[in-house]
């Protein structure tokens, strides 16, 4: 099991290890009853983790000794709102929660988001801890503190900062997911070497047939490699007042078209888009070198991931959701764009022809 350590400012909260291998779940439940002592602990997790991992999960953690209760949401962005955060905080009174319950967030993004954010605000705050089963919730969102709900309006619109405890990583959860579900893993795992890491951008494009595959080694190393480099950028600006904003690379286009198109477009798509749109901006304005843009786009379609936006979507209405932003200024967007590969920048302002020009250029 390989061991990263989140070191984040005391003032905040303590430092979080985040631990990465493959079958660790029995290794797990002893570092918890070890580590992370409570009386109670709930698992949260969704309706299709749960009928795929929940009784097993849940005995893995009694056998150490531990008193444990599941809850289960139906699964699906559909269910990362308020109401959700309502029902799960009953369910929590019923069980007889208190401030010394733990919260294991056992699932997706939605399912870390969800749990996360019931943690911050159930009775002032509850810890809790991380297990992330899909690869986008591996490599970026179990990772980092950003907790939240969306609103009808967008996207996470309604969230918090705060920290888990720890955070598990297991790569075997990996085998049950949805091909699809996989891939938009890959679209953050490429989102990393975009913005910090040319060489992992390099291994991608010379062996994304392997990775696909899910070779375990190759995988773990690229998992490690995100992690740490999330980790690094959390740790020099965890609430998102500067240089985290490269995390986002792609994403205030993809959000934005997740968002339009009711969640029919998933997140790793909406990124995979929102990405190539990103370069295809940085060489319209003049700062990234041509090709580079069919380079990400090349990668990205080995990687089975969408390049082209559907006709259906008016360039207005993609800016009016982009305006939706939650790192706006104002009524200014920011836009993370590109020098090279591996050099990210963020800029203010950027002419609302452009981005028409780049949304039509991309239409099916
Ligand atoms: N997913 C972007 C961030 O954590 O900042």
């Amino acid at each position: 099991m390989r061991s990263i350590k989140v070191n984040l400012d005391k003032k905040s909260r303590s430092s979080y290890e985040i631990r990465i291998g493959k079958n660790i779940i029995d290794r797990m439940a002893l570092i918890i009853a070890k580590n992370h002592k409570a009386e109670h602990y709930v698992v949260i997790t969704d309706d299709c983790v749960g009928s795929l991992y929940g009784k097993k999960f849940l005995a893995g953690l009694e056998d150490v000794g531990l008193n444990v209760n599941l809850i289960e949401f139906p699964a699906g962005e559909a269910s990362k709102n308020i109401s959700t955060v309502m029902d799960i905080a009953g369910e929590l009174l019923k069980l007889g929660a208190d401030r010394e319950t733990f919260l294991l967030a056992l699932g997706g993004g939605v399912v870390g988001d969800v749990t996360g954010f019931i943690a911050s605000v159930f009775m002032r705050s509850v810890p809790y801890i991380q297990i992330p089963t899909t690869l986008v919730a591996q490599v970026d969102s179990s990772i980092g503190g950003k907790t939240a709900v969306d609103l009808q309006y967008g996207k996470n619109l309604l969230g918090t900062f705060y920290q888990p405890c720890a955070v598990f990583t297991d790569l075997s959860f990996l085998e049950t997911l949805p091909e699809k579900e996989f891939n938009n893993g890959l679209a953050e795992i490429i989102k990393y070497g975009i913005i910090d890491d040319e060489k992992m951008f390099q291994t991608m494009e010379n062996h994304m047939e392997t990775i696909k595959l899910k070779e375990s080694k190759l995988l773990l190393n690229i998992v490690e490699s995100c992690c740490r480099i999330k980790k690094s950028i959390v740790e020099i600006d965890e609430k998102d007042q500067g240089l985290r904003h490269i995390l986002n690379f792609g994403h205030t286009w993809g959000h934005a078209l997740e968002t339009i198109s009711g969640y029919s477009i998933t997140h790793g798509e909406g990124v995979a888009l929102g990405m190539i749109a990103a370069a295809r901006l940085s060489e319209k304005m003049g700062y990234l070198e041509n090709n580079q843009a069919r380079r990400i786009e090349t990668l990205l379609r080995k990687a089975g991931l969408p390049w082209k936006i559907p006709e259906v979507f008016s360039a207005d209405d993609i800016i009016d959701a982009l305006r939706m932003d939650k790192k706006k200024k104002g009524d200014i967007v920011r836009f993370v764009l590109l020098k090279k590969i591996g050099m990210p920048f963020i800029v203010g302002s950027v002419n609302l022809e452009m981005i028409t020009a780049v949304i039509e250029e991309m239409k099916e």
